[in-house]
């Protein structure tokens, strides 16, 4: 991934200043266009109509008539206006999308909005903590300097967590495999995995996984 001089000219100070600004909202809550998994089904019983949906995210409660055809990446941008998660393929090849539900990490365009009914979806821009402290695996991503765009940030982030919750993040060769559904087309794979290295760790000595 190409280095940005911080102490080069008085130009290229601002455009670092301004990169680092933008991503450090892209690792805390998303931003950015698109790219390109993970693919683990929900359970739960969708109607066939427009169906009561209740479901918990980021611990605040929704009540929500849905489609049964709704994605819950559809939902939770469009009408919660939580758009972290990216839409890269809509077809669980790319992992942009990824969020938790009831602590799994899922491909949220994959995953009917109705199956979430009485669960809980963790985003990305719910895993800073209660005072706005980001989570050690935003911070080792800002640290390493693990993107680019930063569109496939927020699926890295939330698939990374899980991975390490998941007990697969205990050698780089592990952290690749389970890390393998999620992809970055910038290349920013080799920052990914010093990241989660780091973050890992510091989960483990904070209790986080
Ligand atoms: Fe690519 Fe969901 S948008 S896996
Ligand atoms: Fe650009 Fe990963 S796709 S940072």
């Amino acid at each position: 991934m190409a280095e940005i001089d911080d102490s080069a000219a008085e130009g290229l100070s601002n455009f670092t200043l301004k990169r680092r600004t933008f991503m450090l909202g892209v690792a805390s809550a998303g931003a950015a266009t698109s790219v390109a998994g993970c693919a683990v089904a929900v359970g739960g019983n969708p109607g066939t109509s427009a169906t009561d949906t209740r479901f918990r995210v980021n611990g605040k409660q929704h009540s929500l008539t849905l489609e049964p055809r709704a994605s819950l990446l559809d939902v939770l941008r469009d009408q919660l206006q939580l758009t972290g998660a990216k839409k890269g393929c809509d077809h669980g090849q790319c992992g942009a999308c990824t969020v938790h539900v009831d602590g799994r990490r899922v491909a949220s365009c994959l995953t009917l909005a109705v199956k979430v009914h009485n669960k809980s979806v963790t985003t990305i821009e719910g895993i800073e903590t209660r005072t706005g402290q980001l989570h050690p695996m935003q911070q080792a991503f800002i640290k390493h300097d693990a993107l680019q765009c930063g569109y496939c940030t927020p699926g890295q982030i939330m698939a990374a967590i899980a991975c390490v919750k998941e007990g697969h993040a205990t050698s780089d060769e592990q952290i690749r495999e389970y890390m393998s559904g999620n992809i970055c087309r910038c290349g920013a794979y080799a920052g990914i995995l010093a990241a989660i290295r780091e973050a890992a760790l510091e989960m483990r000595s904070r209790s986080h996984a």
